[in-house]
C-alpha cells in the first residue's frame, strides 16, 4: 500500500459546490502576461524517474506521408542573417510582471504596461508604466507620461477593440481616491485621454463587437452601464445585473434579480435589450444561467419542482424556447458549451456525483436533439478544466482526453465532428513509454488544460491556426495514458492523423508566415539564449544563439494570426542589484528571403487515405483540395497569403447521417440499427408547443453536412395538431409539473474506444509501480469537505501564452461564485 502511494503520483482537486452552467471555452486574443517568478517546477520532480532515453536526434527525422523531404538540409549562413536582425531591448524596470498587447492587425505596434505594487493594508499602491512599439517590439518608447503615472489595473489588461480599428481602454485606480479613470486612445494608444466613470467597474469594459464605440460593463455594485460614445458618457442601464452577453445586432443579454442577489441561481430573470438599453424585454425567468453559442442562446432553466434545471435553447434570440433533448442536472452539477457554430454545438453534461467527467453530446441543426458523442469525457469542477480543443486547421478535427474506467487520462480525437473518438496514433519516430504488453496499442497523449492545471510542466496548450492548413503543435506522450514525466513537443501536419515526436522536453512554441516558419524555445528554469526553427512543418529544426547574456525565460510573443515573421522572447536578466526585463525580437525575413511561388506549392486533400477510393477525403458531405507549401520549400508565404482550396462535393453515404432517436450504430458499422427497448415506441416529441411523431428509418442528416444525392435515407415528421408543453418558461407550466410528458428521450449513438477494463486493471497493476509507467491518474477527492461556496476567483483578463495558462473565463458565470 505505502508502496503504491509512493509511486503514483496523486493530483487532488478543489471542488466548487456551486455548479455553473456555459463555460464557454479558451481562446485568445493577443494578449499575453509574462510574470517573473518561474511558477512551481515539477519539472525536476519528474526528470528523477525520467528514464526513457531519448536517443532520437530531432535533426534527424524520416519524413512521413508527405514524399518530398529526404534528410535534413542545412540553411547556409542563417546565424549571420539572424544576428543582423535580432534586436534587444532591455527595459530599465523593476516589475513582477508584464502585459502585452497587440494593438491593429499588420500595424506592428504593441502596447506594454508594467506594474509595480505594493500592497498596503486595504490600499494599493502601485505605479504603472506604459511602453509603446511601432516596429513589431524591436524597439521601445517609454509613454508612461500619456497616463500621468496612474496605476492601472492589470488584472483588467489592456482592452483593444476587436475590429482592429486601433481603440484602447486602460483602467486605472486614482491613488487616494475611490473612483475610477480610464484611459481611452482612439489611435492605437499613441495619445490617451482620461475620464473618470461615476461607478467602479467590476470587470474589464467590453466592446460591442459590432460598433467599438458602443462600451458596456458591470460595476461592483452590480448595476450595468452603458456608453455609446466610446467612454465619454456613460448610463447605467439596469441594476443588479448578474451577467451579460453581447448577442447578434447589438443586442444586450443580461441576466438580473432585482430583489435578491446573484447568489440566487436559479431565480434569474433574462432580460434582452435592442437598443442599447432603452427598452427591454424579459425572455425567460427562473434562470440558473445563460449562453451563446452561434446563432444559439441557451438557458438553463429550473424544473419548477426541486433542485433539478434543463437547457432550454432559441434560434431566434429568446423569442420562443424548446427543451433541449438533454438529460436534466442538479445543484451540483454543469453544463458547458465545449464549442458551438451557427450549424451545431458540442455540449459537455455532467455526470452526477463528483466524478470528474461527464458525457459530450452534438446537437442537431435546431440545438434541441441531441446525440450522445463521448462518454467518460474528461471535465472537473475545478475550475472548468478541459483538454476539448477545435483544431482550427482542419475543419471537423476536435480532441480532447477521457477519463478511463481505471482513471487514467487518455487522449481521443474525432475527425468527423464528434461522430466517431479514436485514440490518437501513435507517431512513428517515438516507442511506447512503458513496457507495454502490447507496444501496438500504445498511442499518443495530448497536455492541455487539464494538464496544465495539474502543473505537469506544460507550458503551452496546443497550436493550430485556420491559416497553417492540417498543422498542430501539441505536448504529449506516447503511452497508454497521460504520462507525468516529461512531455515532449509532438507536430501533425495532417489535422492530427498522424504525428512526428518534433521535439524533446517542453517547449514554448508559436506559427509564423501561415506555417511556413515554426519556432520554439526550450521550457527551462535555466537561463536560455537558444531559438530553434522549422521551415518544414517541424521534421528538421535548427538552433541559432541570440544572445550571448542568457536570459530567465518567461515567453513568446508573435502577432496573432500567424503571419508575421517577427518573433520576441520575453525574460529577464539577473543582476546583482535587480532583474530587468528584456525582448528580443528576431526578423526571420533574411532567412526566407525568396518569395514563394507556385512550384513551391503542392496539392494536398484533407482527410485522405486512400486515392482509390471516389469517396476518399469526404468530410461532412465535401472534400477539400489545399496548395500547400513544399517541406522542402524555403520560401515566404507572405502576409496576403490566401489559402488556396478547392472544393468538391460528395454523395451521400451513411457515414453523411446521426442515429436518430431510438438508433444506434454498433461498433465498426455504419448501419443504426433500432435500440431494442425502444422498438415499437412510437416517438412523439414537442417543438414550439406542438405536438410531432416522428417517423424515421434511423438516420438523420449531420448538421452542417453538405453532401448531394447519393443514399438519402428517409425521415418524415409529423404534425400530430396536438399542443404540447416544449418549455418550462411558462407559469402555467411550472404549477402543474406537466413536463415530464417529454421528458428527454436521449439516444446513445456511437460509444467509442473501448478500453477492456480488465486489461487496463492490469497493466495499472503490473506497471504503476515499476517506475516506467506512470500514468496521469485522476483521484476524486472523497467528500469534498469543506465546499467552498466563498472562493475569490480572480478574473484572469490576460491571455498568458507563457508560463502560465492560456485560459480566459470570459464572462463565464463562474465569476459569479462570491
Ligand atoms: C548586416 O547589415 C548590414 C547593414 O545593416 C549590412 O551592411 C550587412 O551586409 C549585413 N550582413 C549580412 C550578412 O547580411
Ligand atoms: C495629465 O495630467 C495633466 C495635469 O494634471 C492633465 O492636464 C492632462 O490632461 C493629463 N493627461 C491625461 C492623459 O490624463
Ligand atoms: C420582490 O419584490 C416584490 C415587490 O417589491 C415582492 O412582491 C416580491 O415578493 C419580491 N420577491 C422576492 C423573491 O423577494
Ligand atoms: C472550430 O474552429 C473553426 C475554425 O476557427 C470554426 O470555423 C468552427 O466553426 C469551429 N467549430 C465549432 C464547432 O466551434
Ligand atoms: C517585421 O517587422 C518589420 C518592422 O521591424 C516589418 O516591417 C515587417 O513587415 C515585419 N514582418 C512581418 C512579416 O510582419
Ligand atoms: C472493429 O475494427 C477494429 C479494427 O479494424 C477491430 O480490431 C475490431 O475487432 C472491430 N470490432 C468489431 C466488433 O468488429
Amino acid at each position: 500500500m505505502g508502496v503504491l502511494a509512493h509511486c503514483v503520483l496523486l493530483f487532488l482537486f478543489q471542488h466548487f459546490s456551486s455548479g455553473y452552467d456555459f463555460h464557454e471555452g479558451l481562446y485568445n486574443n493577443g494578449q499575453y502576461t509574462f510574470v517573473k517568478d518561474p511558477s512551481l517546477n515539477i519539472e525536476k520532480r519528474s526528470s528523477d524517474l525520467h528514464v526513457h532515453a531519448d536517443s532520437e536526434s530531432s535533426e534527424h527525422i524520416r519524413s512521413r506521408r508527405s514524399t518530398d523531404q529526404e534528410d535534413c538540409k542545412s540553411l547556409e549562413g542563417f546565424d549571420t542573417k539572424l544576428n543582423n536582425n535580432t534586436h534587444t531591448f532591455v527595459f530599465n524596470d523593476l516589475s513582477g510582471s508584464v502585459s502585452l498587447a497587440w494593438v491593429g492587425d499588420g500595424t506592428g505596434i504593441i502596447l506594454v504596461l508594467t506594474t509595480f505594487q505594493v500592497p498596503f493594508f486595504m490600499l494599493r499602491f502601485g505605479q504603472s508604466r506604459l511602453y509603446r512599439s511601432e516596429n513589431y517590439g524591436k524597439s521601445f518608447v517609454d509613454v508612461t507620461s500619456l497616463i500621468n503615472n496612474t496605476f492601472i489595473r492589470t488584472e483588467f489588461g489592456i482592452a483593444i477593440s476587436p475590429d482592429n480599428s486601433g481603440k484602447v481602454i486602460l483602467t486605472g485606480d486614482v491613488s487616494g481616491s475611490l473612483g475610477s479613470r480610464i484611459f481611452i486612445s482612439g489611435d492605437s494608444g499613441n495619445s490617451f485621454e482620461h475620464q473618470d466613470l461615476p461607478f467602479n467597474p467590476m470587470f474589464q469594459i467590453t466592446y460591442n463587437p459590432r460598433d467599438p464605440n458602443v462600451l458596456l460593463v458591470i460595476s461592483n455594485a452590480n448595476e450595468l452601464w452603458l456608453s455609446d460614445d466610446f467612454g465619454k458618457n456613460w448610463r447605467k442601464i439596469h441594476e443588479m445585473v448578474c451577467l451579460f452577453k453581447w448577442g447578434m445586432d447589438s443586442s444586450i443579454f443580461f441576466t438580473t434579480n432585482l430583489n435578491g442577489s446573484c447568489n440566487e441561481r436559479g431565480m434569474l430573470d433574462l432580460k434582452k435589450t435592442t437598443d442599447y438599453g432603452k427598452t427591454m424585454k424579459t425572455v425567460a425567468t427562473k434562470i440558473f444561467s445563460f449562453g451563446l453559442g452561434g446563432k444559439f442562446l441557451f438557458a438553463s432553466v429550473m424544473t419548477g419542482t426541486g433542485s433539478m434545471r434543463m437547457i432550454h435553447v432559441s434560434t431566434n434570440q429568446g423569442e420562443d424556447w424548446n427543451m433541449a433533448q438533454l438529460p436534466p442536472v442538479g445543484h451540483e452539477e454543469f453544463y458547458s458549451i465545449l464549442a458551438a457554430n451557427d450549424d451545431m454545438v458540442f455540449m459537455h453534461v455532467d455526470e452526477p456525483g463528483d466524478t470528474g467527467f461527464g458525457t459530450i453530446y452534438v446537437s442537431d441543426d435546431r440545438g434541441t436533439v441531441y446525440s450522445k458523442s463521448l462518454e467518460r469525457h474528461l471535465y472537473t469542477t475545478t475550475g472548468g478544466d478541459t483538454d476539448f480543443t477545435n483544431v482550427t486547421s482542419l475543419r471537423g478535427v476536435f480532441v480532447t482526453s477521457i477519463l478511463a474506467e481505471d482513471d487514467s487520462v487518455r487522449s481521443v480525437v474525432t475527425f468527423d465532428q464528434g461522430g466517431e473518438w479514436v485514440p490518437l496514433q501513435k507517431p512513428a519516430n517515438s516507442q511506447c513509454e512503458s513496457t507495454a504488453r502490447d507496444p501496438d496499442r500504445c498511442s499518443l497523449h495530448i497536455h492541455a488544460a487539464y494538464s496544465m492545471t495539474m502543473r505537469l510542466n506544460v507550458p503551452m496548450l496546443p497550436l493550430s491556426e485556420p491559416n497553417a492548413v492540417g498543422l498542430i503543435m501539441a505536448h504529449g506522450s506516447v503511452g497508454d495514458a497521460i504520462s507525468v514525466l516529461k512531455p515532449d513537443v509532438f507536430v501533425s501536419d495532417d489535422g492530427g492523423y498522424t504525428w512526428l515526436k518534433a521535439l524533446n522536453g517542453p517547449h514554448h512554441y508559436a506559427i509564423l508566415d501561415s506555417g511556413g516558419l515554426l519556432v520554439a524555445v526550450e521550457h527551462s528554469t535555466e537561463p536560455i539564449k537558444t531559438i530553434k526553427f522549422s521551415t518544414d512543418e517541424g521534421q528538421c529544426w535548427k538552433s541559432h544563439d541570440f544572445t550571448s547574456d542568457p536570459i530567465h525565460f518567461t515567453g513568446l510573443a508573435s502577432e496573432p494570426g500567424a503571419r508575421s515573421m517577427n518573433i520576441s522572447v520575453w525574460g529577464y536578466r539577473d543582476t546583482l542589484l535587480s532583474q530587468y526585463w528584456v525582448s528580443v525580437t528576431i526578423d526571420f525575413r533574411e532567412l526566407l528571403t525568396k518569395n514563394c511561388e507556385d512550384r513551391d506549392y503542392v496539392q494536398w486533400l484533407a482527410h485522405s487515405d486512400d486515392l482509390s477510393d471516389p469517396n476518399d477525403g469526404c468530410m461532412l458531405g465535401y472534400k477539400e483540395k489545399f496548395l500547400r507549401l513544399r517541406k522542402a520549400s524555403v520560401c515566404w508565404n507572405g502576409r496576403d497569403y490566401e489559402i488556396n482550396k478547392e472544393h468538391t462535393p460528395c454523395p451521400c453515404t451513411l457515414d453523411d447521417f446521426l442515429c436518430d432517436f431510438g438508433y444506434y450504430r454498433k461498433e465498426n458499422s455504419s448501419e443504426c440499427v433500432e435500440q431494442p427497448d425502444l422498438k415499437g415506441h412510437v416517438l412523439e416529441f414537442c417543438l414550439q408547443g406542438k405536438q410531432e411523431q416522428l417517423q424515421t428509418s434511423g438516420y438523420r442528416r449531420i448538421p452542417g453536412d453538405k453532401c448531394v444525392g447519393g443514399t438519402q435515407p428517409e425521415r418524415k415528421v409529423i404534425d400530430l395538431s396536438r399542443r404540447c408543453v416544449s418549455d418550462l418558461l411558462t407559469q402555467e407550466v411550472q404549477a402543474d409539473g406537466h413536463f415530464s410528458s417529454s421528458a428527454p428521450i436521449v439516444v446513445a449513438v456511437i460509444i467509442v474506444l473501448l478500453v477492456s477494463v480488465v486489461a487496463a486493471v492490469l497493466l495499472i497493476k503490473k506497471y504503476v509501480c515499476g517506475g516506467r509507467f506512470l500514468v496521469h491518474r485522476y483521484s476524486v477527492l472523497q467528500q469534498h469537505a469543506e465546499a467552498q461556496g466563498d472562493v475569490d476567483e480572480p478574473l484572469e483578463s490576460n491571455h498568458t501564452r507563457g508560463g502560465n495558462k492560456t485560459s480566459f473565463h470570459e464572462d463565464s458565470d463562474e465569476d459569479l461564485l462570491e
